[in-house]
């Protein structure tokens, strides 16, 4: 019998057994609970909660530790490549040489979209946010796709995944292309994935596009930084629609959306906002007193995080990539020296310290994406493109596993206790 977690609550004796991992915390079983005690457990933003097993992805948040199927993203992001993370993610392994080049033609045949999709971008104004756009356009797609709607079909599952992760950098591209008013580019399949969505986010018919090879390296590590993140909202949303047995493209869709929020993938778009308003190193005291202030409900976009009470490794990363895209695009930003210096400060303010708050995944992203080219309006989008193929792989994960249920969690109620209905006249 291995390890039990015991307590006594209501007069009761409970025994819960504990459950190991391969690394990281062990989790007490707490799925007879309240056939034994008749209680719930409480913990609505999930601090203290395991919601599956799974074998993607692993954090260290103390640590800064970010594994993808055991790999380090720190060796992924600098030897890696976008499609081989993606192969590792649906399928456990780093693939072989030609196990990738098959994965690569395989993606490369899913980039084009139904024709009769570019209709649903003239129904949005040229001003919607592309994240609305992504929302509605992804979710669309369950209506296209009904050779690979049902779930209980692994062959179907795969396709859906396939599907799902070549065409979202076509359904980006068009969605930036109609909100700037110009026309859409088709894939071009002698390119790399992320060359191909370059070139259809900045090509125009009217002449070739050259796609810059340090930009592409750039692109694709950024994609790799963004791919999976363990049970994080946008992945449980899609984990919980799935449990449902809702389709694929319906579940991606539900992710979009709850990643647009700015506590989560639209704090890219919102940490560079909080830069340009912030404009020079001289006007961080005041933002940082802004950000300790309690009643002001301003926070340091990009910094903090529910698990990293470390640097983000992927911080890392992003913040030595912004040189390496200056001197491709032969720019500079002077918000980059204002980020490092705002990073230099809050890193040593005692509240920051004491609450480890430490710069994440979107502090420095907007700062390189918006060097490339985008618009701020699209990095939420470049982060769904992206995290798109941990959410099929997670929801893939889920749907294989023969225990899976409906997610159904319940509540403590605090309304009325029952009572009669009173008629009107009577009030
Ligand atoms: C992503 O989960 C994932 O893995 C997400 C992600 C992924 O790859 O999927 O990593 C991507 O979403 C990164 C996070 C992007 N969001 C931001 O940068 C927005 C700013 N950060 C915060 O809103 C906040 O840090 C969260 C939402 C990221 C985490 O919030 P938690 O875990 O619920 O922590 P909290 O809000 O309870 O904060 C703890 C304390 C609070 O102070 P007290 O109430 O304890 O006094 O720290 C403070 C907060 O006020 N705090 C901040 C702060 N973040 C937390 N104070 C100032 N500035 C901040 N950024």
């Amino acid at each position: 019998m291995g390890d039990q977690a015991k307590f006594s609550v209501g007069g009761k004796d409970v025994d819960c057994a504990v459950m190991k991992g391969s690394v990281g915390p062990d989790v007490i079983d707490i799925r007879k609970l309240y056939g034994q005690t008749g209680m719930f457990t409480f913990d609505p933003g999930f601090t203290s909660t395991a919601s599956c097993e799974s074998a993607l992805t692993f954090i260290d948040g103390e640590e800064g530790v970010l594994l993808h199927r055991g790999y380090p993203i720190g060796q992924l992001a600098e030897q890696s490549s976008f499609m081989e993370v993606c192969y590792l993610l649906l399928n456990g392994e780093l693939p072989s040489k030609d196990e990738l080049e098959q994965f690569d033609y395989t993606i490369s045949r899913h980039t084009m979209v139904h024709e009769q999709l570019a209709t649903f971008y003239r129904g949005f104004r040229r001003d919607a946010h592309p994240m609305a756009i992504m929302c509605g356009v992804v979710g669309a797609l369950s209506a296209f796709y009904h050779d690979s709607t049902d779930i209980a079909d692994p062959l179907q599952r795969r396709i859906a995944s396939h599907r799902l992760i070549a065409k979202m950098p076509t359904i980006a591209a068009m969605a930036y292309k109609y909100s700037i008013g110009q026309p859409f580019l088709y894939p071009d399949n002698s390119l790399s994935y992320t060359g191909n969505f370059l070139r259809m986010t900045f090509g125009v018919p009217a002449e070739e596009y050259e796609v810059l090879p340090a930009v592409e390296k750039a692109m694709d590590r950024i994609f790799i930084l963004h791919a999976d993140h363990e049970q994080n909202a946008s992945t449980s949303t899609v984990r919980l629609a799935g449990s449902s047995g809702a389709n694929p493209f319906a579940c991606i869709a539900a992710g979009i959306a709850c990643l647009w929020g700015p506590a989560h993938g639209g704090a890219n778009e919102a940490a560079l906002e909080m830069l340009r308003e912030i404009g020079t190193p001289d006007r961080i005291p005041h933002y940082i007193e802004r950000a300790k202030d309690k009643d002001d409900p301003f926070r340091l976009m990009g910094f903090g995080h529910r698990v990293y009470k470390n640097y983000d490794p992927r911080a890392t990363v992003m913040q030595s990539t912004v040189r390496e895209v200056f001197d491709a695009m032969k720019v500079t930003d002077p918000l980059f020296e204002t980020a490092l210096r705002l990073e230099e400060i809050a890193l040593n303010d005692p509240y920051f310290i004491e609450k480890k708050l430490f710069p994440n995944v979107d502090f420095y992203s907007g700062i390189i994406l918006s060097a490339i080219g985008f618009p701020t309006t699209m990095f939420t989008v470049l982060f769904a493109l992206a995290r798109t193929v941990g959410w099929v792989a997670q929801w893939n994960e889920m749907i294989s596993d023969p225990g899976q249920k409906i997610g159904r969690p319940r509540q403590l109620y605090t309304g009325p206790v029952q009572r009669d209905y009173v008629p009107v006249d009577q009030r």
